[in-house]
């Protein structure tokens, strides 16, 4: 275990645990651990954080199969930390990239306005490394169905549109002697209630009634062009 490089926020998010109920009554969102998955590539292999494409978007899932989320080597350090809140008004702070270079971030796919969510047949969430007539953001996740627009150099912090909070963040632990990542929680504003709720007989339909089943001990990283046939631009 010591040779593991926590991100400060994931550490952070150990020691909250056993004050998760002190924190939230003091109006905190505290880090959610759920069983960590191992990043793996679509041979099966262990991801290492050096193979990620700068400014590519990726697509695992976790913390269930069902529960889309970004994966994006942002091609610089991301060091600083970013004080977020969420729609309820709970305030957490996300620490920045994890890997070698600091540079990778993930995020819930889930867009936290209605719940635009990556799906086989569309997508109209994503990571955008240029600026467009739509967007005036370069280096964002937008999703086009009403124009919310996330930095993820800062959290997922909502920078334009009717998004109410970030995306949540996905806790990454990265082992710096093997390079591999792992997925080990959530931070901020998870919306996953309210996505089986809202799409359950369609996620019933896309993950074979596996719906709410945790991801398991390993998550395949993909190319959002290989999992997705129509990526909505705008
Ligand atoms: S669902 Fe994403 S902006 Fe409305």
């Amino acid at each position: 275990m010591q040779r593991r490089e926590f991100i400060r926020a994931c550490a952070a998010g150990l020691a909250a645990a056993g004050a998760a109920h002190g924190a939230q009554a003091a109006g905190e969102a505290t880090p959610r651990l759920y069983p960590r998955a191992r990043l793996v590539d679509a041979q099966g292999k262990p991801l290492r954080a050096a193979q990620l494409p700068a400014q590519r978007n990726l697509i695992f899932h976790y913390p269930y199969q069902s529960t889309p989320c970004f994966l994006l080597n942002l091609g610089r350090p991301v060091t600083g930390a970013a004080t977020l809140q969420t729609a309820d008004r709970r305030s957490y702070e996300w620490k920045g990239g994890v890997g070698a270079g600091r540079s990778i971030v993930a995020y819930s796919a889930i867009c936290a306005h209605q719940l635009a969510y990556p799906t086989r047949e569309i997508s109209f969430i994503s990571f955008r490394a240029e600026a467009s007539a739509r967007n005036k953001h370069a280096q964002v996740i937008h999703c086009c169905a009403e124009h919310s627009q996330y930095d993820p150099a800062a959290g997922a912090r909502v920078l334009a549109g009717p998004a109410p909070q970030p995306l949540a963040a996905i806790l990454l632990e990265h082992d710096a002697k093997t390079d591999q990542l792992s997925a080990v929680g959530t931070l901020g504003g998870e919306m996953f209630n309210q996505f089986f709720a809202k799409y359950e007989f369609k996620l019933a339909m896309e993950h074979g009634g596996a719906t709410r089943a945790a991801a398991g001990g390993e998550a395949r990283v993909t190319e959002l062009d290989h999992y997705c046939r129509q990526q909505v631009r705008c």
